[in-house]
């Protein structure tokens, strides 16, 4: 146990994602609620909504989206038994493969991969850690070659590097500037082609489009805040020139075939050195005229230690890094030497995620969680509309338009709240001197708003069948019985649920919408965790910490979860699940397969042919393993409780990218 009360820095990070930074009042309505809930409880039914909701065009990216049949119904598969153990399972008659594993290299001649011997420089020419977001991008517009670009959010330090045994958080003992140096360089993205062989999904290390990004690599920044005063450096006076991305947790694929990913955590990896009375270093600000700001961000949060090596993360040395992170990054994968580009029209917070979609009009809407306990869910509208004749013209989409903070009111509507400078509250009186500070502030501009503190939005997507918006929260155990409301109805919400919203005629660009909630999470067999499912859920299918989500080619549903060690704790691993959102079957999930223990599954993604599912196994072996019996203690690099997925006696557990495939062929479900 450390003195902040963690056992581990996994627990930290979760705690860290719980973090209650956000103290603008919630109005208490618990008898609202009570009304809502008594009319709203059955499952039947939300609102009115348009029967199939139209995509505009024939954009490359979202084209895959488009569901088939618009008379889908649940998937037909064997559902796994509910369970944790060293190694993955899958429904019956499906097939996993290994499509590519943390170290796996991404060029002819670079020979065999050996944790114990890895440098930056190397790491920086493999496959990153702890894969999380995915997307496929089709190759001759098929479904048997493309690039699959994921995200690496973070590092499990112990687990990658020999030597530290198992880490504390805030313990950079034993950390050196080579063991940074490789953190920096497994942490951003990597886009990699691959091509369905006989033996499965391989990676074509000969490639010229495989690329890394690092937290290192040159990228521009564009938008209301580019160049802003708060933007500049010492070691960029223009304020418009960022090393690096990191914490990228999910993402989304634009019309014009490029890949946004979505900075998280980035509060993390600021550092100070100054220390409080008790000897503690400082988080939350360093006190001045930013204090308050420094505070709404959680900044510095000192988990790592790049800072001791790298000054621009150590807010005693720069003051302003941490103002160019956390922001949506957009990277062109067909040109492996182009600049990705931070977009500081969608604001900067914990972004989990920037999924798409081309309204009525034509206009791209993204819709992002910010993630963190009590934080809000977003929209962006661009100001201009996508032009799929001509993939150049939409550069400026996400340049250009209006973002907006969600309130959902106790009737079952909701509006969106521009943020937007000079307007309401969003005034220099009120601390935003311009439009940049707005976005660059954009949490507080949410406070402003009076937007509603939500139970950490992670996923937020567009079911390409219905045209409703599915958004997943996770948890929030800290939320008090005086803080629920009406879309985050359930006190210490330990298990999530899923918010739906839908627009009255379709109009994803609409000033207002409705919303209802799918499904409370939890186990529905224990009445005081307050689950709601529709009965149909057997004891294997019910889940807690709904993450990520897809829709696949017949419009259903997949969640994905990640319980933390909360996962241990209940004996089932984190998995993928098919969730019915319409008819009688609405509110139905079922388990389709399972993580090894101590890894969440994040970034599901289906080929356009709807016959293969990548899936992104993250942090294997990690999360929870003091609280797994028959392992019993803190993990690391020599000592892990599993070997996923390789299984050799010298090689530690690795994140990894797999391949869900029907035995015999055949679209999955
Ligand atoms: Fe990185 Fe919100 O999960
Ligand atoms: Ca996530
Ligand atoms: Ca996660």
């Amino acid at each position: 146990m450390t003195s902040d009360g963690f056992a581990t820095r996994e627990e930290a990070f979760e705690d860290a994602e719980n973090d209650a930074i956000n103290t603008t009042a919630a109005p208490a309505m618990g008898a609202v609620i009570a009304q809502r809930f008594t009319r709203r409880q059955t499952l039947a039914g939300l609102m009115a909504v348009p029967a199939v909701e139209s995509l505009i065009g024939s954009a490359p990216a979202l084209a895959q989206h488009t569901p088939a049949s618009a008379a889908s119904a649940s998937a037909a598969f064997a559902e796994v038994a509910a369970g944790l153990d060293a190694t993955h399972h899958v429904a019956e008659g499906y097939d996993v493969q290994i499509v590519t594993r943390w170290g796996d290299p991404l060029s002819d001649g670079l020979g065999a991969f050996d944790p114990r011997t890895l440098t930056a420089a190397e790491q920086a020419k493999r496959i990153g850690y702890n894969n999380d977001y995915l997307a496929f991008f089709p190759l001759d517009g098929g479904s048997r070659r493309g690039l699959l670009c994921m995200n690496h959010e973070y590092t499990s330090s112990e687990m990658m590097l020999p030597g530290l045994g198992a880490r504390q958080r805030g313990d950079f003992t034993g950390m050196n500037q080579a063991m940074v140096d490789i953190e920096i360089a497994a942490h951003g993205v990597s886009v990699v082609e691959i091509a369905l062989v006989a033996e499965g999904w391989k990676p074509v290390t000969a490639s010229r489009l495989n690329r890394r990004i690092t937290a290192d690599t040159p990228m521009t920044v564009d938008g209301p805040a580019a160049g802003h005063a708060r933007l500049k450096t010492k070691d960029d006076a223009n304020g418009t020139r960022v090393l690096g991305t990191f914490n990228n947790c999910a993402g989304g694929q634009t019309p014009w075939g490029t890949y946004l990913t979505a900075e998280e955590n980035f509060n993390g990896y600021f550092m100070t050195d100054a220390k409080a009375a008790d000897g503690r270093r400082l988080t939350r600000g360093l006190g001045g005229a930013d204090q308050r700001r420094w505070e709404r961000y959680g900044i510095p949060s000192n988990w790592y230690t790049w800072g001791a090596f790298h000054e621009r993360f150590n807010v005693d040395k720069e003051t302003n890094e941490a103002n160019r992170h956390g922001w949506i990054v957009e990277i062109d994968p067909s040109d492996p030497t182009s600049t990705p580009v931070k977009h500081t029209a969608l604001g900067r917070f914990r972004h989990e995620g920037a999924e798409t979609y081309i309204s009525k009009d034509g206009q791209l809407v993204v819709y992002s969680g910010d993630d963190a306990a009590f934080e809000y869910v977003y929209r962006y509208v661009s100001n201009g509309k996508v032009d799929t004749a001509n993939p150049a013209a939409n550069r400026g989409l996400l340049s250009d338009g209006v973002l907006s903070v969600a309130r959902f009111d106790a009737d079952g509507t909701g509006v969106w709240l521009p943020l937007v400078h000079g307007s309401g509250p969003l005034t220099a009186a009120n601390g935003f001197a311009d439009q940049a500070e707005v976005l660059i502030y954009a949490r507080m501009a949410g406070d402003a708003l009076k937007a509603t503190p939500m139970d950490r939005p992670e996923d937020v997507q567009v079911s390409p069948k219905t045209g409703r918006v599915m958004v997943m929260l996770t948890n929030n155990p800290r939320r008090a019985a005086t803080d629920v409301n009406a879309a985050n109805p359930r006190a210490e919400n330990r298990f999530g649920h899923i918010v739906e919203i839908a627009y009255a005629d379709g109009d994803h660009t609409a000033a207002t919408f409705k919303w209802d909630i799918l499904v409370r999470c939890g186990d529905p067999a224990v009445a005081a965790v307050g689950a709601v499912w529709n009965p149909a859920t057997s004891k294997d299918g019910w889940f807690a910490s709904p993450d990520n989500l897809a829709f696949d080619m017949e419009g259903r549903m997949w969640v994905s979860t990640d319980q933390g060690s909360a996962s241990v704790r209940a004996g089932r691993a984190d998995g993928l699940y098919q969730v019915d959102t319409e008819g009688a079957a609405r509110g139905t999930s079922r388990l389709f397969f399972r993580a090894p223990m101590g890894a969440e599954v994040c970034g599901p993604c289906f080929t356009p042919d709807g016959e293969t599912l990548f899936l992104a196994i993250q942090h294997p072996g990690v999360d929870g393993a003091r609280d797994w019996k028959p392992f019993g203690r803190d993990p690391s690099f020599e000592d892990p409780p599993t070997r996923w997925p390789d299984f050799k006696p010298d090689m530690p557990p690795r994140p990894s990218v797999i391949a869900i495939r029907r035995r015999g062929g055949g679209k999955i479900g």
